[in-house]
């Protein structure tokens, strides 16, 4: 199935504090956004890859995207919005192709594999909508009405990563609808499900898929990605 692979990396960056989009900081040399890009090169039926850029920054981010091999593939650069939803719309708004599937993937996740991506995309195009996910390795608790708190059965929990997919008609609808009413969501799985009607399928990746949120999220990765390059 053609599919649209959307990139949002408009994002500051502020709780990593490095002194630039997060999406251009670098890990051996190669930008974030460019090493998230790298398990969607090998897949061939992503056609179009759309990277969602800062305003201020597109230039940057066109230079660190230079040189990217995928001739299959379309690569562009758009301008990104004030919250995520706004830049995964715009990302959406701007698909050329004639796709069925969309993907969805943060350039604050550069561990994903290609396996958790092709199992998400199949997912998708049999369940119109899919994540990837993990389950938690601490015990839970949650907030209760009372000012307490409550354990949470972690055998039921799932921590929502990206990559997700969508049909194309979905995930439209959804940010069309979400525009609309003015609901917003931190993830996209959960807009296709409130404002699409979607049934979101929970894929687990199968390695750690940390997002780089904080310096330390940085350097775990760091040296995981230094460990593999030898
Ligand atoms: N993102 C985006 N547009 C925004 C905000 C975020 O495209 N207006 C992207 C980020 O670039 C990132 C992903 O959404 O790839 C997940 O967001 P997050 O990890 O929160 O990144 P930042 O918003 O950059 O970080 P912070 O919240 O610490 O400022
Ligand atoms: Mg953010």
């Amino acid at each position: 199935m053609k599919t649209a692979l959307i990139i949002p990396a408009a994002g500051s960056g502020v709780r990593l504090g490095a002194g630039r989009h997060k999406a251009l900081v670098e890990i051996g040399g190669q930008a974030l956004v460019r090493l998230a890009l790298e398990p969607f090169r090998r897949i061939e039926h992503i056609v179009e890859a759309i990277v969602v850029a800062p305003q201020g920054a597109m230039p940057e981010i066109q230079e660190a995207l230079k040189g990217v091999d995928w001739p299959t593939c379309a690569l562009r650069v758009v301008a990104g919005g004030e919250t995520r939803q706004d830049s995964v719309r715009n990302g959406i708004e701007t698909i050329d192709a004639d796709v069925s599937l969309v993907c969805v993937h943060d350039a604050a996740r550069p561990l994903v594999t290609e396996s958790t991506v092709l199992r998400v995309l199949a997912a998708a195009a049999e369940g119109g909508a899919a994540t990837a996910a993990s389950r938690p390795a601490d015990s839970l608790r949650v907030d209760t009405a009372d000012g307490a708190t409550e354990p949470l059965d972690r055998d039921k929990a799932w921590l929502v990563e990206t990559p997700q997919a969508f049909r194309y008609e979905v995930i439209r609808k959804a940010h069309a609808h979400a525009q609309a009413t003015r609901f917003t969501a931190t993830d996209d799985a959960t807009l296709a499900e409130q404002c699409a009607g979607a049934k979101v399928t929970v894929v687990e990746s199968d390695a750690l898929n940390l997002k780089i949120t904080k310096p330390e999220d940085l350097e775990v990765v760091r040296g995981i990605i230094e460990a593999v390059q030898g």
